[in-house]
């Protein structure tokens, strides 16, 4: 499996596979390939990955700034996610979100949010903290993995391609 840069070609592809991905998701409103397009016209996607095997992209993620305390410090949200449902559970999923990672830090990035489920966000690392606050959903469901110490506190607002979509 090959992992790169979006390129041009891939938007269409990228917005079919997350729009199916997250199709059954009952914590979705499906709004998740709207919010990659917003970020990409608004010019917040800091990180856009796609995941290639035997020329299929099967695969992406996303990452762009967050602010804390209305701050734009280096610290990021990861996500949206998605790998096409026929190929989840192959270690896709995991390889995008360790390689989008590292790159993140490469761009000398403080450290990064994630909103999803905590059984799934510990391998990487990421780990609830009393002191990051996110407004939008249960605290059990807001993560951070932080690069570089002391981790700020305050509250986290996404790119503002998050709202209203
Ligand atoms: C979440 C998603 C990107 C993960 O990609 P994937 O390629 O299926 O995941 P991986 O194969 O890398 O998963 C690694 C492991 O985590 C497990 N796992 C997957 N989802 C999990 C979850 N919600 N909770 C706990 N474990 C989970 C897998 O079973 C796998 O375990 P294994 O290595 O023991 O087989 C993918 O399932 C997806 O597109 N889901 C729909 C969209 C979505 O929910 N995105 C994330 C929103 S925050």
């Amino acid at each position: 499996m090959e992992l790169r840069f979006e390129q041009e070609d891939d938007v269409h592809v990228i917005r079919a596979l997350t729009d199916a991905a997250f199709e059954k998701m009952p914590f979705s409103n499906q709004n998740e390939s709207a919010i990659i397009d917003a970020l990409r016209n608004e010019n917040g996607l800091t990180i856009s990955l796609v995941a290639v095997k035997s020329t299929k992209v099967v695969g992406h993620i996303a990452f762009s700034p967050v602010t804390i305390n209305g701050v734009q410090d280096d610290w990021y949200g990861l996500g949206p996610v998605s790998v096409w449902p026929e190929h989840q559970t192959q270690g896709i999923g995991r390889t995008l979100i360790n390689n989008g990672l590292e790159k993140l830090k490469g761009l000398g990035a403080k450290g990064c949010v994630v909103l999803g489920d905590p059984d799934y966000y510990k391998q990487f690392g990421f780990a609830c903290d009393p002191g990051l606050q996110f407004l939008s959903a249960p605290a059990a469901y807001f993560q951070r993995l932080a690069f570089v110490h002391p981790v700020p506190a305050g509250e986290v607002r996404y790119h503002s391609a998050f709202d209203g979509e």
